[in-house]
């Protein structure tokens, strides 16, 4: 049973979990955000082996969530089947578990398709400290398109498929675009469209200035 378990979820999706382990410290917060398939997970795994953070990726939480078969693990799966959004509390929920669970060895984290929408943002910022800066990773619909059909070939995720694929794409530009005008103080755009190596080579540069030193 999740420690959390029983603890009392308000609207806000603060679910009473102690996060002063995550406010204390100089832990480097840095939210990632990008269209689905822009290569969020692919440059986030690259940071990490290079800078020593922490990938929590919100999507893979869920997914490993609907593993595990938990009692809400089918409606978990219904929203990702239509390329929705799961309800902030819970995602909150599963983040600020696994950040905690990861504070003491780590130098920061890396949230990979956090936030997706304004509150998100909001209420992370409210409940557990101010992100440092937002990645973006911009690519064109086109490409994001060609790359998630190229990997739904092999994939065995629910949402990897044509049809889920224009909803995630469509839910991406209705709720996510907005957070990036949201963060635009704290935003760091960086062109998703070339090789793996040439996008990380970009991501570097940008973190090696916005770091501290
Ligand atoms: P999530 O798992 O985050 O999926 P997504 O945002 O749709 O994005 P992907 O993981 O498919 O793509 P990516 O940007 O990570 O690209 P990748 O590196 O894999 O979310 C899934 C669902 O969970 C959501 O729809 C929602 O239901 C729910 N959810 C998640 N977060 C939530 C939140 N915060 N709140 C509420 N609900 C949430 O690369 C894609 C492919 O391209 C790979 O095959 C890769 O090898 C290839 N590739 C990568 N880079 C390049 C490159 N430069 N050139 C060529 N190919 C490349
Ligand atoms: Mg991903």
């Amino acid at each position: 049973m999740s420690a959390n378990e029983n603890a009392e979820v308000t609207s806000s999706g603060d679910v009473g979990i102690d996060v002063s382990v995550l406010k204390e410290g100089n832990l480097v917060i840095i939210f990632v955000v990008g269209g689905p398939g822009s290569g969020k997970g692919t440059q986030c795994a690259k940071i990490v082996e290079k800078y020593g953070f922490t990938q929590l990726s919100a999507g893979d939480l869920l997914r490993a969530e609907v593993a595990s078969g938990s009692e809400r693990s089918k409606e978990f799966n219904e929203v990702m089947e239509k390329g929705e959004l799961l309800p902030m509390s819970a995602v909150l929920e599963l983040l600020k578990e696994a950040m905690v669970a990861k504070a003491a060895d780590t130098n920061g984290f890396v949230m990979d398709g956090y936030p997706r929408e304004i509150i998100q943002g909001v209420e992370f910022e409210k409940q557990v400290k101010d992100c440092s800066f937002v990645l973006y990773f911009e690519l064109a619909e086109e490409v994001m398109k060609e790359r998630l059909m190229k990997r739904a070939a092999t994939s065995d995720r629910v949402d990897d498929n044509e049809e889920t694929m224009l909803k995630r794409l469509r839910t991406f530009s209705d709720v996510t675009m907005p957070v990036i005008d949201h963060y635009r103080d704290k935003l760091k755009t960086i062109s998703a469209a070339g090789t793996i190596e040439e996008v990380f080579e970009e991501t570097c540069k940008t973190l090696d200035e916005c770091l501290p030193s």
